[in-house]
């Protein structure tokens, strides 16, 4: 019978993960996470929904994630509150709250879950996307910057994933600023023919102006001064040490001085791993240093650095390089044959995903249905079976039949 009830959709931008899906997104997840875990990374949680405030004070009131991008809400209890656009700023928050800004040490911590972003959706942008991140506390030393990069580059790699990786220095509090300065007076020549957006980012952050992805903006802004070439003496070297131990490790990158990330809490390294092959929206993982985040959030001055990947982005990229595991359909051709595969199956179970089909059928419908569920071995079990303790096999993959020993299966 026909129903009127209208049905309902996933909202716009956000979607399923579906029982096909399902299997690489994990594939990812436990191969990403075991890699971190050699780095000396632990798993750590932290909950969807935060206070705006947090987001307000980390990812900055001059990005369009605060600015334009937060599903943020009054709830009952009167808090504004906002479903996390990015992992960061509640791991920091975590540090601070725990109080081991204060403790000292150093700590290595991963992640990964849904993140929300009210953005326009098309492909590889979603209003709910997911991120593996990991985030590091405790660490000045410019060797963890490339550390970082390695361990992002390893997870690449193990997926045989290609990627450009983008790399710039934004400075400190004592050159950005004077940098800042800089690039405004130069601006302020040809600062009308900018765009509305770029002349609001001049007032609030001048520094996005970089990133404009109006084309005239960018011929405009083509011969600006560059971040690079104003970096205080500490920042100068850090950078380029940095790239000394790159190159000397075989990673290649190129250096963008434009690149500004999309988040203001950001000092010197900033980095991203771009693709060519997924369109636009080829970013596929982003991160860099915060040292000044911990004091922003109210903590202990400490350094931090991190970055996340876009596993949605990622996974349009991974082909499944994993060997697909067997998975065995177990039939029987008569009824009194049931009580031994049941006994079979179990005893399958305990070391590969097996199925059993409890309904008597001769083989071509066994067949089909293996087939239908995926399965790539199938065995049955009948009266001649039973009577010499053997069992039918078919490999669909091979075609490969044999009669085993029930013990040998
Ligand atoms: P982000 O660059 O904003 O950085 O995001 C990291 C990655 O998430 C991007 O490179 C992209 O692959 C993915 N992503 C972002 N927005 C979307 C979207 N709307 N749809 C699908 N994928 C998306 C951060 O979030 C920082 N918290 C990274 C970080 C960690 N920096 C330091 N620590």
């Amino acid at each position: 019978m026909q129903n009127n009830i209208k049905t309902i959709q996933s909202l716009r931008g956000m979607k399923d993960i579906t029982a096909n899906e399902s299997e690489l997104f994990i594939y990812f997840i436990e191969n990403a996470s075991k890699i971190a875990k050699n780095y000396g990374f632990s798993y750590i949680e932290t909950p969807l929904l935060e206070e705006t405030a947090l987001f307000k004070r980390s990812v900055g009131e001059s990005s369009d994630i605060v600015n334009k991008e937060m599903y943020q809400f009054i709830d009952k209890g009167q808090n504004d509150v906002c479903l996390r656009p990015e992992g960061t700023a509640g791991v920091v928050r975590h540090f601070v709250e725990k109080k081991l800004d204060r403790a000292g040490g150093t700590y290595k911590w991963y992640y990964f879950g849904p993140m929300f972003r009210y953005e326009r959706p098309q492909k590889g942008r979603l209003r709910e996307f997911h991120q593996f991140g990991c985030e590091v506390f405790g660490i000045e030393n410019v060797y963890e910057d490339a550390n970082i990069i390695m361990l992002i580059r390893e997870i690449l790699d193990f997926f045989e994933i290609g990627f450009t990786l983008k790399l710039n220095s934004l400075g400190c509090s004592d050159c950005m600023p004077k940098y800042k300065e800089n690039l405004v007076k130069n601006i302020s020549n040809f600062k009308e023919k900018l765009c509305e957006d770029c002349n609001k980012r001049l007032v609030t952050n001048p520094i996005r102006v970089l990133d404009c992805k109006v084309e005239a903006c960018q011929n405009l802004l083509k011969d600006s001064p560059k971040i690079t070439d104003s970096l205080c003496n500490s920042c100068y070297s850090d950078f380029t040490k940095l790239k000394e131990i790159l190159d000397f490790n075989g990673i290649s990158y190129e250096v963008d001085s434009n690149l500004v990330r999309g988040l203001d809490y950001y000092n010197k390294t900033a980095f991203e791993f771009v693709s060519n092959e997924i369109g636009s929206q080829s970013a596929i993982a982003g991160g860099g240093r915060y040292d000044r985040l911990v004091e922003f959030l109210g903590g202990k001055s400490t350094a931090g650095i991190g970055f996340a990947i876009g596993i949605e982005r990622l996974l349009e990229l991974v082909k499944m390089k994993k060997q697909k595991d067997d998975f065995v359909y177990i039939g029987v051709l008569d009824e009194i044959s049931l009580n031994k595969a049941f006994l079979i199956a179990n005893k399958k179970r305990k070391t590969t995903k097996t199925y059993l089909e409890y309904t008597p059928r001769g083989f071509g419908k066994h067949f089909g249905i293996a087939q239908k569920l995926g399965c790539n071995i199938v065995a049955l079990i009948g009266e001649n079976e039973l009577n010499s303790n053997t069992i039918y096999t078919k490999n669909l993959e091979t075609k490969e039949e044999k009669n085993i020993n029930t013990g040998d299966f």
